[in-house]
C-alpha cells in the first residue's frame, strides 16, 4: 500500500506528476479519551510509510521507556503532540496531519476527546469532508460520542466512519459490533447523520486499518483506509453560487484593480454578471487573474483576483456573489452559538462576530434554549457556559451579506470574538434572517439634539461613575448635580438604587443581569444625552465591556468615565448599607468585591482615589474635567 513505490525509483517525474493530481481529503477523527485516536493516527501515518527510519528507531526506544504497550510500537506517540498529553493522557489541541496513498492524499485534524475541548472539535470539523468517530468496543456509545456526534452533524459533516475499536479486547465478537452499530444508529437518527459506515477495528493490532483483518470473517466492508481512499469527495461547493468574499482591494497602480480572495462557493467564468453585497452594486467579471496568470475558470478552494468591467466599488468584507442568485443581506439573524470560554456569553454583551472577511459588533439575545446534547433536550438558559450550545437571535450594528450555514459553512458560519481580550469566545451558524428589522423605520422629528441643546447655555455630556459599593459615588455625583444646577446646566442624577426600584426592578446581581441592567441605563443615558441634559450615572457598572458600550452609545467627547476608587478593605470599613457585613455572613451573594468581580477602569478620564480626596474635592475635579471638555463653560 505504500506509495513510496517503484515509480519514486523508476519515474521521479511522474511520481510527482501522479501525487500533484491526487484528490485530497479532508477528516476528523474524534472520540473519547483512551478511545485510541492518536494511536489510530500514528498506525495511518506509519503504514503510509511516512514515518523515516530514524523516527521508528526512537519510536522502538521511546515505546520501550514511556509506552504503555510491551513489546509492540506505541504509535500513540508518534504523533509528537504536546508534552502534557503524553504525560496527562488527553490531547489538548488540535493537531493536523498530512499522509498519502497511491491514491489519495489526506489531513486529518486530530480532535481530543476531553470534554473540556469542543473548540478544538469544531475548529477540526469546520473544513472536513469526513468524520472518523473512534468508538471503545469495550464501552460503547458514551456521553463523548453523542456530543461529537452532535457536532459533526450540527456543522455539516455528512459522512461518518464509526470506528468501533479495540475490537480485540472483546475478542472480536460479531454480536458486541452489532449491538453498539444498532445504538448508534438509534442516536443519530436522531441528529439527522444517515451516510454512515461501521468498522470493526483494532488500531492497536492493525485489524482492518488498512489490511482486511483474518479476525473478522463475518465482516465484508472496507478497511478504514479503504474507505477514506474511495469515498468520493465531490466538491459540492463547485456547484453552489458563486461567492468570494474580499479579502483585500489589488491596487499596484491606477491601471488596475482587483478584488483578491478565496472563492468560498461555485465557479466563475470571465463575463459572468456579479453583484457586490452589501452595497448590491453589478458588475461582470473582466479577467481572472492569479499568479500564474489568466484563467478562464475558477472555482470553489482557489484564491484568485478578480477584475470587473466597470469602476465600481467594493471593499474587504464585501461579498462578490453571483448575480442571479446572489447572497442575502440582513442584521438580525437566528442561529446556533456554540460557547468555546470559561467566561459565559452574557445575552447583551456586545462582541465581535468574524464571519468571511468582515468583522461586525454583535449582541446575542436570551438563548431560545439550549441543547443537551446527551438527551437533545432543550432547556432553558439565560447564557451559554464552556461548551454550551444554544440557539439564539443575534443583532449586528450592521447588515452584512450572508447565507444559511447548511447552504455554505463560509458564508453562514461564523466566530464570536470578545472585544476586549480579542480572544475567539465562541462560534456558530446562521440559520436564517430575522425580517422585524425591515418594519421598524426610524421616524423623522422636527426637533433635533442640536435644537434641544440651543436652549441651553451647555452642551450634552455623560459623567459614568464606576466604582465598588460603599465607593462614595452617589455622594459625588450629588455634590456635582448640586454644582452644575446652581451654574444653570440641566441635569439628571441616574443612581443605581433608585433605578432599581423601577425600570429595572426585575434584574437581579448575576452577571447576566448586571449587563442587562448597564444596557438599559446606557440606552436611557443616550436619549438623555440627544435631550441635551449632562447625565450623572452612578452604578457599579463592575465590567469594562457595558461600560464600552455605554460610551460608544454617545459621541467621543460626550464620555468622561470617573473612577471612584476606593479598596474592597475601605468600602467595607464604611459599609453605608450594612451589605458588607451581610455578604461576608453569607446572607448575600454575588456581592461585588466579595464574590463577583469588579473590572477597574483602565483608562478613566477621572481618578478619584476616595482615601485622598474628599467628595468636595472630588466634584471640583470633575467639573474642572467638564469644562476643559466645553460641555459647561
Ligand atoms: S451593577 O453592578 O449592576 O452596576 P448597581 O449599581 O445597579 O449594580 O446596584 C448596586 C447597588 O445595589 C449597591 O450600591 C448596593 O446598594 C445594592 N446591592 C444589593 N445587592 C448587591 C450585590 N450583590 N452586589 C452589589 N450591589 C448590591
Amino acid at each position: 500500500m505504500s506509495h513510496s513505490s517503484e515509480l519514486i525509483a523508476s519515474d521521479i517525474e511522474g511520481y510527482l506528476r501522479s501525487h500533484q493530481y491526487k484528490s485530497l481529503l479532508r477528516f476528523i477523527t474524534c472520540g473519547s479519551v483512551d478511545d485510541g485516536k492518536s494511536t489510530l493516527i500514528g498506525r495511518m501515518l506509519y503504514e503510509s510509510h511516512l514515518v523515516f527510519e530514524d523516527h521508528l528507531a526512537a519510536l522502538e526506544a521511546d515505546s520501550a521507556k514511556v509506552g504503555t504497550q510491551g513489546a509492540d510500537l506505541d504509535f500513540a506517540l508518534l504523533l509528537d503532540g504536546l508534552t502534557a498529553e503524553r504525560e496527562q493522557g488527553i490531547t489538548i489541541d488540535v493537531a493536523y496531519r498530512y499522509f498519502s496513498t497511491e491514491r489519495r492524499k489526506f489531513i486529518v485534524a486530530d480532535t481530543p476527546g476531553h470534554e473540556q475541548y469542543t473548540r478544538n472539535m469544531v475548529t477540526g470539523a469546520s473544513t472536513a469532508d469526513v468524520a472518523v468517530i473512534l468508538v471503545d468496543a469495550r464501552k460503547g456509545v458514551l456521553t463523548q460520542t453523542r456530543r461529537h456526534s452532535y457536532l459533526v452533524s450540527l456543522l455539516g459533516l455528512k459522512r461518518v466512519v464509526v470506528a468501533i475499536n479495540k475490537m480485540d479486547l472483546v475478542e472480536f465478537s460479531q454480536s458486541r459490533f452489532e449491538e453498539i452499530e444498532a445504538e448508534y444508529r438509534e442516536f443519530a437518527g436522531q441528529i439527522g447523520l444517515d451516510d454512515m459506515t461501521f468498522i470493526p477495528m483494532s488500531a492497536l493490532k492493525g485489524d482492518n486499518v488498512t489490511d482486511a483483518s483474518t479476525n473478522t470473517p463475518w465482516y465484508s466492508g472496507p478497511t478504514l483506509i479503504e474507505y477514506l481512499e474511495t469515498v468520493p469527495v465531490d466538491d459540492e461547493r463547485a456547484e453552489q453560487p458563486f461567492r468570494l468574499p474580499v479579502q483585500w482591494v489589488n491596487r499596484p497602480n491606477l491601471d488596475f484593480r482587483g478584488f483578491s480572495g478565496q472563492i468560498v462557493g461555485g465557479t466563475v467564468r470571465p463575463g459572468d454578471r456579479i453583484r457586490v453585497l452589501p452595497a448590491g452594486t453589478t458588475s461582470t467579471i473582466d479577467r481572472i487573474v492569479t499568479m500564474d496568470g489568466d484563467l478562464d475558470e475558477a472555482i470553489a478552494g482557489q484564491s484568485v483576483t478578480l477584475t470587473l468591467a466597470d469602476e465600481i466599488d467594493a471593499s474587504r468584507g464585501d461579498l462578490i456573489c453571483a448575480a442571479d442568485s446572489p447572497a442575502e443581506v440582513a442584521d438580525q439573524f437566528e442561529g446556533h452559538v456554540i460557547w468555546m470560554h470559561e467566561d459565559a456569553m452574557l445575552p447583551g454583551r456586545p462582541y465581535l462576530m468574524k464571519i468571511g472577511t468582515r468583522t461586525v459588533g454583535v449582541t446575542i439575545a436570551n438563548p431560545k434554549y439550549r441543547v443537551d446534547v446527551n438527551t437533545l433536550d432543550h432547556l432553558a438558559a439565560n447564557k451559554l457556559e464552556l461548551n454550551e450550545i444554544g440557539v439564539c437571535n443575534l443583532s449586528l450594528d450592521r447588515p452584512i451579506p450572508f447565507d444559511a450555514y447548511n447552504d455554505n459553512r463560509d458564508t453562514g458560519g461564523f466566530i464570536i470574538i470578545d472585544k476586549i481580550t480579542q480572544n475567539t469566545v465562541g462560534a456558530g451558524l446562521l440559520h436564517f434572517a430575522l425580517r422585524r428589522s425591515h418594519n421598524i423605520h426610524w421616524q423623522d422629528v422636527k426637533v433635533d439634539k442640536a435644537a434641544r441643546t440651543g436652549l441651553n447655555i451647555h452642551r450634552p455630556g455623560v459623567v459614568w461613575l464606576t466604582g465598588l459599593s460603599g465607593a462614595g459615588k452617589s455622594t459625588i455625583a450629588n455634590v456635582v448635580e448640586a454644582k452644575l444646577h446652581s451654574l444653570g446646566v440641566r441635569t439628571y442624577l441616574l443612581d443605581g438604587d433608585n433605578v432599581r426600584h423601577g425600570l429595572n426592578r426585575d434584574l437581579g446581581f448575576t452577571d447576566a443581569d448586571r449587563v442587562e441592567n448597564i444596557r438599559r441605563i446606557a440606552e436611557v443615558t443616550g436619549l438623555m444625552v440627544d435631550a441635551g441634559l449632562v447625565v450623572l450615572v452612578s452604578f457599579i457598572s463592575p465590567f469594562r465591556a457595558e461600560r464600552q458600550l455605554a460610551r460608544d452609545r454617545v459621541e467621543a467627547d460626550e464620555f468622561i468615565e470617573v473612577h471612584v476608587d476606593a479598596s474592597v478593605e475601605l468600602a467595607e470599613s464604611r459599609d453605608p448599607k450594612g451589605l458588607y457585613a451581610k455578604a461576608r455572613a453569607g446572607e448575600l451573594t454575588n456581592f461585588t468585591g466579595v464574590d463577583s468581580p469588579y473590572e477597574p477602569p483602565e483608562s478613566p478620564e477621572v481618578y478619584i482615589d476616595t482615601a485622598a480626596l474628599s467628595p468636595e474635592a472630588a466634584a471640583e475635579l470633575v467639573i474642572a474635567t467638564l469644562r476643559v471638555r466645553g460641555i459647561v463653560s
